[in-house]
């Protein structure tokens, strides 16, 4: 296989300087990545920004365990979610070629060094980008969408008809969630804010429930699944789910993990609880794609920033606001 030529050894990457705010982000000049065998070289086109992107920059428990942080690191570069186009392939890649354009989560938990002008990826990490999407709209479906799909349909095993309850819905993973419950047949009621309502319904969500002023478990006692992916002040947010979940169903919980007491009230109401945790997998990932390519999904990007603004972007993804997905564009 080909490979093509860089001319340069350097390149442009985002580096994290020390623990804290956005401004702690600087774009700097590192070495290009080497591949290993099972590995390719991307050309980052653009990359997605993800609300675990700033707890890392700004938390140090958080950036040792989803960076894998050793301590002698030369340059911390953060960001997992990309697309570009191969421009090497390792010596055991058979699946793609140089010219490939591809998207894909990579190495998460660990170190992909995403915001930078290459990225060396496992292969089976990355699918072909559709050709009816942007680079963008494939950058900004990975982790987002490998979570909802992780959620609905590999632990909350979705099936058509079922009555599905979906928080942080403008969100994301949230819009990810709507489509791909819509997708499985299932009735799809959305919880948000009301400027977020038009674009909730408008990704296929049967009802709407807006969080600032309704109570979503008085209004829904009997969902087969929950999907709560709400960090709230107030703790008793899965409590509020665990009450909208029928008996026999399933709550998914993606921040909150179930202490001992939370489990014991699981199993008094007979419902199957999982704490969702979003993994790289090369058949979900290929579902995906397919999804995308036939427009059955579609990835809303509402905000598109410079590489040297990701600082800005940064501040966007901890407003907790975000819609749909934000990217950067290298
Ligand atoms: N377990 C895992 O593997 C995993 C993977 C990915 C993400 N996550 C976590 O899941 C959460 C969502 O991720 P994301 O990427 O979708 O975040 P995001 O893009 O920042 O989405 C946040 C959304 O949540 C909405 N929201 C906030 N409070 C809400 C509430 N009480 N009820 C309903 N909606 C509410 C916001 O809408 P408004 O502006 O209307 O408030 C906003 O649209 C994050 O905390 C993230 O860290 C976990």
């Amino acid at each position: 296989m080909q490979n093509i030529n860089i001319k340069n050894t350097d390149m442009k990457a985002i580096v994290l300087t020390t623990i804290g705010g956005p401004e702690n982000l600087e774009e700097t000049d590192i070495p290009i990545p080497t591949i290993g065998d099972d590995e390719v070289l991307v050309k980052v086109k653009a990359i997605s920004i993800n609300p675990v992107d700033a707890f890392a920059r700004a938390n140090q428990a958080s950036l040792n365990f989803v960076y894998q942080l050793k301590g002698d690191e030369q340059h911390i570069v953060l960001g997992w979610d990309i697309s570009g186009v191969i421009i090497q392939t390792g010596v055991a890649v058979r699946k793609f070629k140089t010219g490939d354009a591809v998207f894909g989560m990579v190495k998460f938990v660990g170190q992909a060094n995403g915001y930078a002008e290459y990225v060396a990826a496992p292969a089976w990490q990355l699918a072909l980008k559709p050709d009816n999407i942007s680079f963008e709209e494939a950058a900004g479906a990975t982790m987002a969408a490998l979570t909802a799909w992780d959620s609905l349909v590999i632990d909350g095993k979705i099936k058509k008809g079922d009555k599905v309850i979906i928080h942080g819905a403008s969100g994301g993973v949230g819009h990810f969630a709507i489509q791909i419950a819509k997708y499985f047949g299932a009735y799809v009621i959305a919880v948000g804010s009301a400027p977020n309502k038009d674009f909730i319904l408008s990704l296929g969500a049967d009802e709407f429930i807006d969080y600032k002023t309704q109570v979503f478990e008085e209004i829904i006692t009997d969902a087969d699944l929950v999907h709560d992916s709400v960090w709230s002040d107030d703790v008793r947010h899965i409590e509020r789910s665990l009450k909208a979940t029928k008996a026999g169903g399933i709550l998914l919980s993606l921040i909150v993990p179930f202490d001992n007491d939370f489990l014991a009230k699981l199993k008094a109401k007979n419902v199957k609880g999982y704490r969702v945790a979003v993994h790289a997998n090369e058949e979900d990932l290929n579902a995906i794609a397919a999804l995308l390519a036939t427009g059955k999904i579609k990835t809303h990007v509402s905000k598109v920033f410079q590489f040297r603004e990701m600082a800005k972007a940064h501040e966007h993804i901890q407003s907790k606001n975000t819609i749909g997905k934000i990217v950067a564009v290298v």
